[in-house]
């Protein structure tokens, strides 16, 4: 076996595998699937200041290589996962991060405030880009003033380690992270999903509600990658990586692009016990090629 462990800022994670926001609940719905404590960390549900309906339904679409949604951060509000789920996931073994969103720097601001306050949540991820909100969401993520903004408010009232998850629908990823890093973010995680649409030809009409949403899965990955592999040379930060992992093999890519953690999203609609085996298969990696601890391969693919 070897040594999985790696760090996040002040954030210890036993392994680099977190589930990503949205697409593993607040984990205790895989509790039947998948033993928990082995996992790095699970990123709940999208949480705002006040409830959220979401948006209307039809809001998931196949698409070839990989699926759209327009969920639309559909959450009880901060002040019911303080009292009813925080002390359900406490004692998962396995560290707690709660996903953030708001519409102006100031509801980002209190909502972090608020998590900043549960001893059990060592972290939040900043999600300052989802596609799928008339308010806020990636309005803020797709300029470096607009993510500075969120991030200075939020950092002020944050003292934990705060991780800003980017989207893709920008110019230069890169030119973000920079800005993100200099309002004191202690990691970026990307990528959210890419903006895409699908249209049903027999009805003439989009097939999602809203018309647009956020494309996920395989189809991103390749995208995905790049943006690590540039932020990896843009930030001194560390990189949470994601979009379109299915695999060990997928993982073990996103950390030699520089990578100190992944999260895993999509898959776990499609086999929900992905994350063991991408955990196993990273160890199993690592002793094939010698590594004694998963920290040697980050950015190993930028060596010239
Ligand atoms: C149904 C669904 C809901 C999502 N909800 C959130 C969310 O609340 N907050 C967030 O930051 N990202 C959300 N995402 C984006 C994912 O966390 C992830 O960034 C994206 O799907 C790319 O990773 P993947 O290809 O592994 O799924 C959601 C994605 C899906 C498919």
């Amino acid at each position: 076996m070897s040594d999985l462990k790696t760090h996040i800022g002040s954030l210890s994670l036993k392994n680099p595998v977190m589930t990503a926001s949205g697409t593993f609940g607040y984990g205790l719905e895989f509790a039947d699937f998948v033993d928990l404590s082995r996992l790095g960390g699970i990123i709940v549900k999208g949480t705002t200041l006040e409830p959220r309906q979401g948006n209307p339904y039809p809001r998931m679409a196949e698409t070839s290589q990989g699926m759209l949604n327009c969920v639309g951060l559909q959450n009880k509000g901060v002040d019911y996962f303080c009292e009813h789920i925080y002390p359900e996931v406490r004692g998962l073994g396995t560290a707690v991060l709660v996903n953030v969103s708001g519409s102006s720097p100031e509801t980002y601001a209190e909502c972090a405030r608020r998590i900043a306050e549960l001893d059990d949540i060592p972290a939040i991820e900043l999600n300052i880009s989802c596609p799928n909100v008339s308010q806020g969401g990636m309005a803020f993520g797709v300029t470096c003033e607009g993510a500075a903004s969120v991030v200075r408010a939020v950092r002020a009232a944050y003292p934990k380690t705060l991780i800003v998850k980017l989207s893709p629908n920008v110019t230069s990823i890169a030119d973000i992270a920079r800005a993100v890093e200099a309002e004191g973010a202690d990691a970026v995680s990307l990528i959210n999903t890419l903006m895409g649409m699908a249209i049903d030809a027999e009805r003439r009409r989009p097939v999602l509600s809203i018309g647009t949403g956020g494309l996920s899965g395989p189809a991103v990955k390749p995208v995905a990658l790049r943006m690590v592999w540039q932020v990896y040379e843009a930030v001194q930060i560390p990189i949470v990586g994601l979009g379109g992992i299915m695999t060990a093999t997928d993982a073990i890519e996103f950390l030699l692009a520089g990578a100190t953690a992944i999260e895993i999203g999509t898959a776990n609609f499609i086999d929900p016990t992905v994350t063991v085996k991408v955990i196993d298969g990273i160890d199993e990696y690592l002793v094939r090629h010698g590594f004694d601890s998963v920290r040697e391969i980050v950015g190993l693919a930028h060596q010239t």
